[in-house]
C-alpha cells in the first residue's frame, strides 16, 4: 500500500498519510480488520518462541520498565490484542525469577490516525502505562537504546510515498494512472521494490538507535514468495480490481484522478 502524495500530476511528490477509518461504525478500521486479526493470532506462537529462546531479560531488570512499542497501531482492537500477548509472553519468563516489571506500551502511527478512539476503548483490564506516539516509522520516534521490544504487523507493507517515476508520464516507469503493479511493466515492479527497499533501510536504521542491545524487533509483513510473480498473487490481483473500481468512480464524479487512484 502506498501513502498518497498530494497534486502529482506534475511530478513532486510530497508526503500525506491516509489513516485507517476512524471511530467505531460501520465502515471503521476496528470493525473491518479481521484479517489483520487472524495475522495477529496466527503470530501469536512464533512470537512466544522467540521471546522464550531470544529475548535476554537482562536487558531490563525487574526493577525498571519494560519498554514496548506497537509500530503501526491503527486505531484497535487488535493492537490491545497484540501487546497483551507479548506482555503474556514477557511475564512468564520473569516469573521463572519470581518478579515481573512494570510495562510501559508506545502505540505508534501517523499522526493523523484515530488515537481518540484507541485511547477510550483500551482495554480496563490492561498491565500497563499507555502512551501514544504520533509519527512516521520510516523516522526515529525514540531516544536511543529505550526500547525493550519493537513489534508491527501489518504495517511494514506501506511505503512513505508513490514512487516518482510512477507518477511521470515521461518514465518508462510510468503506471498509467493504476494503483498498484500486478501486470504491470518491469520497471514499475522496480520502481516500488526500490522504494521498498528505501523505506526499509530507513525503518531499520531508526529501530537499530532505539532498541537496546539484546532487546527484540518482531515485525510482521505480508509477503509473496520470490518466484511468485505480482500477477500470480492473489492479494495482488484484488488491488488490481480495486484500482480500476476506483477509476470507474473517479469518472463518474468531479474528484481529482490522481488523488483518487493512488490511495491505497
Ligand atoms: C493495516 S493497519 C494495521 C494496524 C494494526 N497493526 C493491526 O494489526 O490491526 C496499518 C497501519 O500502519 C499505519 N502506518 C502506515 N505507514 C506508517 C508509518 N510510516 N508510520 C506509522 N504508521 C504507519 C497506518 O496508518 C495503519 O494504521
Amino acid at each position: 500500500m502506498d501513502v498518497a502524495p498530494s497534486k502529482t500530476l506534475s511530478g513532486s511528490a510530497t508526503t500525506e498519510a491516509i489513516p485507517m477509518n476512524g471511530g467505531d461504525g460501520r465502515n471503521s478500521y476496528a470493525n473491518n480488520s479481521s484479517l489483520q486479526r487472524f495475522v495477529v493470532d496466527r503470530s501469536k506462537s512464533m512470537i512466544d518462541e522467540a521471546i522464550a529462546n531470544y529475548l535476554d531479560i537482562g536487558i531490563c531488570p525487574s526493577s525498571d520498565t519494560f519498554r514496548i512499542a506497537d509500530l503501526g497501531c491503527s486505531v484497535g482492537p487488535n493492537t490491545f490484542i497484540a501487546m497483551q500477548n507479548i506482555i503474556e509472553a514477557i511475564d512468564l519468563k520473569y516469573r521463572k525469577y519470581g518478579s515481573s516489571p512494570e510495562y510501559h506500551v508506545y502505540f505508534n502511527d501517523h499522526a493523523s490516525n484515530d488515537f481518540n478512539t484507541l485511547f477510550v476503548s483500551l482495554p480496563p483490564e490492561k498491565r500497563y502505562f499507555a502512551a501514544g506516539v504520533p509519527g512516521s516509522f520510516h523516522t526515529r520516534l525514540f531516544p536511543k537504546g529505550s526500547l525493550h521490544v519493537a513489534h508491527s504487523s501489518t504495517s511494514l507493507q506501506w511505503l512513505s510515498q508513490v514512487p516518482k517515476e510512477v507518477l511521470d508520464i515521461n518514465s518508462p516507469a510510468y503506471n498509467r494512472g493504476r494503483i498498484h503493479y500486478p501486470n504491470a511493466k518491469h520497471q514499475v515492479v522496480e520502481a516500488y521494490s526500490a522504494q521498498y527497499t528505501k523505506d526499509m533501510d530507513a525503518f531499520l536504521y531508526a529501530r537499530a538507535e532505539e532498541v537496546v542491545c539484546g532487546g527484540l524487533v518482531v515485525l510482521i509483513v505480508p509477503v509473496v514468495p520470490d518466484e511468485t510473480s505480482p500477477s500470480q498473487s492473489r492479494v495482488e490481483s484484488l488491488y488490481d480490481i480495486l484500482g480500476s473500481c476506483l477509476l470507474d468512480m473517479v469518472k463518474t464524479s468531479p474528484i481529482d484522478i490522481l488523488n483518487a487512484s493512488e490511495c491505497c
